[in-house]
């Protein structure tokens, strides 16, 4: 089938949440759904930054249908609100789990909960968002979670007995194991998702490479300085904007021939149109899955049955 990024489907009477929508490619996911007429909820830890992106949706979109959701993927008390929250909803078309902390810092640090930071905003947190709002994914026919991976998880080796990396820890492993567990999670739900029978899909998309100098300036969320500008406009060849980033995890969570379990990227690894993609034999591997499962459940507290 193709698929032009440009013309979506309409998504009249159809909603969907997206965490991180506040910035970077979750902006750009928010604004083509709520471009093809959804409704979409933006699940930000920050009210300030949430606002202005709404207020750059309300003049990009005219007519777009959006509001903000408080949610702090590293505090599982915010996570727990956001989720009673989400319940109440009529309907959820989507959970595009989009928010991610992709600088990591350079010393090990922990949240509150005493989880290792990256592993607690990217895996733990949506872990937990996903547990306690399914229900109200399962009750909108066709419903879909969509992970955001990366082509980070081809660069480094998987610890799974200790995701916490509480030895040898630096930051790039700490983003790259977390993004291992992230597929690995996405492409496990779907699986449990099929064996319980359920109608709620889980799929997972990368972006590729998606940087900001190269995507549209945009007031109170994209204002890369001219510096940025430049050295972005460089890797050109390899990279894409942020908006295009977003093609793939739109493409994921809306087009009516995806279905669970599938890998979408751009079809040029780095960049390009939104196609079916290969991910790692780690990620996709079922026993790597119900580890990372466990660690998941053991960690966030919460047995998570679909
Ligand atoms: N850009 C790429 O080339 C690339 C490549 C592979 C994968 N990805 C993945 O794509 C996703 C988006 O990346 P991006 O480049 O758009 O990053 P970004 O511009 O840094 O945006 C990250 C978003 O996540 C939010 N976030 C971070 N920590 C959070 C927390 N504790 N609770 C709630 N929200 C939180 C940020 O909110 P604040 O504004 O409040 O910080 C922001 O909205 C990430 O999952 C990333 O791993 C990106």
């Amino acid at each position: 089938m193709t698929w032009d990024p440009s013309v979506l489907p309409t998504q009249h009477g159809k909603t969907f949440v997206v965490t991180g929508a506040n910035a970077g490619i979750g902006y750009f996911i928010t604004e083509q759904l709520a471009g093809a007429g959804a409704r979409v909820i933006l699940a930000s830890r920050s009210e300030q930054r949430a606002d202005a992106a709404l207020a750059a949706l309300r003049i990009r979109v005219p007519g777009a249908d959006v509001e903000f959701l408080r949610l702090d993927l590293a505090d599982l008390d915010s996570v727990r609100a956001a989720a009673s929250a989400f319940r109440e909803l009529d309907r959820v078309d989507g959970l595009i789990e989009n928010a991610g902390m992709v600088h990591p810092p350079s010393r090990r640090q922990t949240t509150a909960a005493g989880h290792e930071v990256v592993l607690a905003t990217n895996l733990l947190g949506h872990f937990a968002l996903t547990a306690l709002a399914l229900p109200a994914l399962a009750r909108t026919p066709g419903s879909r979670i969509v992970s955001l991976g990366s082509m980070a998880t081809r660069l480094s080796s998987f610890r799974v007995d200790d995701l916490q990396l509480e030895t040898a820890y630096n930051g790039w492993r700490a983003y790259a194991q977390s993004k291992i567990a992230v597929q690995s999670f996405g492409f496990e739900l779907d699986r449990r998702l099929r064996a319980a029978g359920s109608a709620v899909a889980s799929l997972v998309a990368h972006p590729g490479f998606s940087i900001s100098g190269l995507s549209p300036r945009i007031p109170g969320v994209n204002e890369p300085s001219v510096g940025t500008r430049v050295v972005d406009t460089l890797q050109g060849f390899a990279a894409q904007g942020k908006d295009r980033g977003a093609w793939a995890p739109v493409r994921a969570a809306i087009d009516p021939n995806a279905i669970g379990g599938q890998f979408w990227g751009p079809r040029f690894q780095t960049r390009g149109r939104p196609a079916l993609a290969r991910a790692t034999s780690t990620s996709s591997d079922p026993a790597i899955g119900a580890r990372v499962w466990a660690t998941a459940e053991e960690l966030t507290g919460l047995r998570f049955n679909p």
